[in-house]
């Protein structure tokens, strides 16, 4: 009642504005507590989500899509020209031709892909039905053939049961001299604190560039501030394959 209360106050003194704020206040507050729960187990670097097994991860994952399709369609015109923007703005991305897309939900990184001209397709658990832009499949276990692709991107890493695993795909997709090009958001110590569905996260962005490198032997190409979009602040990371 009490609250009720002062957030009517709250309204007619600061208007709707002071709302959203206290709004996200809150849910950042609940998403702090989420994290400190024992849902997540750390180390000094990295923390895992706890599953109780690989099909509650997958089952986890893949039930998102409904949640969210209602907001994706408001926001697709506005995400596909956000992914016009990283992708042109990519230097090392530019010789390749083939871009494999890894976590592509319903595939607007990949629209944007051949809008500029790439071959792109996406690998997600679950595409939605009759997804043109996207193969239903997980990213621990691609279907590709060994070097077939000049390029992989993701915006979904965090979303990886087995991190590690995901990365030796990687490096066994890519061709030599290949680029593996990954937008990533801060980590918890930086600001990030994971939500619903990220099923890993790093301490700190150079945490996780040194978690790729370790596990790939990759070389870091360079890396930029893409500034924020929609609440979070993102940044783009760019390795590539030894030739
Ligand atoms: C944050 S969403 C990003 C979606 C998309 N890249 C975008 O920006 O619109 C993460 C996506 O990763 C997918 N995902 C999670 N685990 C996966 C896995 N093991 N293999 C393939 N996709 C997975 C989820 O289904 C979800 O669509």
């Amino acid at each position: 009642m009490i609250v009720k209360l002062r957030r009517l106050i709250d309204r007619l003194r600061y208007g709707r504005e002071a709302e959203r704020k206290r709004k996200r206040a809150e849910k950042e507050k609940r998403r702090q507590q989420k994290f400190h729960s024992e849902r997540w187990y750390r180390d000094e670097r990295l923390a895992r989500r706890h599953y109780d097994s690989y099909e509650d991860y997958v089952r986890h994952q893949s039930a998102k899509l409904e949640r969210v399709l209602h907001r994706l369609k408001e926001t697709e015109a506005e995400d596909f020209q956000e992914f016009q923007r990283r992708f042109s703005l990519c230097e090392p991305l530019k010789p390749a031709r083939s871009v494999l897309c890894l976590g592509a939900r319903l595939g607007t990184e990949v629209k944007a892909l051949h809008s500029l001209g790439y071959f792109a397709v996406g690998v997600d658990l679950n595409p939605g039905p009759e997804n043109p832009y996207v193969l239903p499949g997980d990213f621990h276990a691609l279907v590709f053939a060994d070097a077939s692709v000049d390029a992989v991107y993701t915006n979904a890493f965090d979303h990886a049961f087995e991190p590690e695993r995901v990365l030796a795909e990687v490096v066994r997709v890519l061709r030599p001299g290949g680029v593996f090009v990954m937008d990533q958001l801060a980590g918890f110590q930086e600001g990030f604190i994971p939500g619903e569905y990220e099923s890993f996260h790093w301490k700190d962005r150079a945490a996780l560039n040194e978690l790729v490198r370790h596990h790939t032997g990759f070389v870091l190409l360079g890396e930029r501030d893409l500034g924020r979009h929609r609440r979070d602040r993102w940044y783009q990371v760019v390795f590539r394959k030894p030739a």
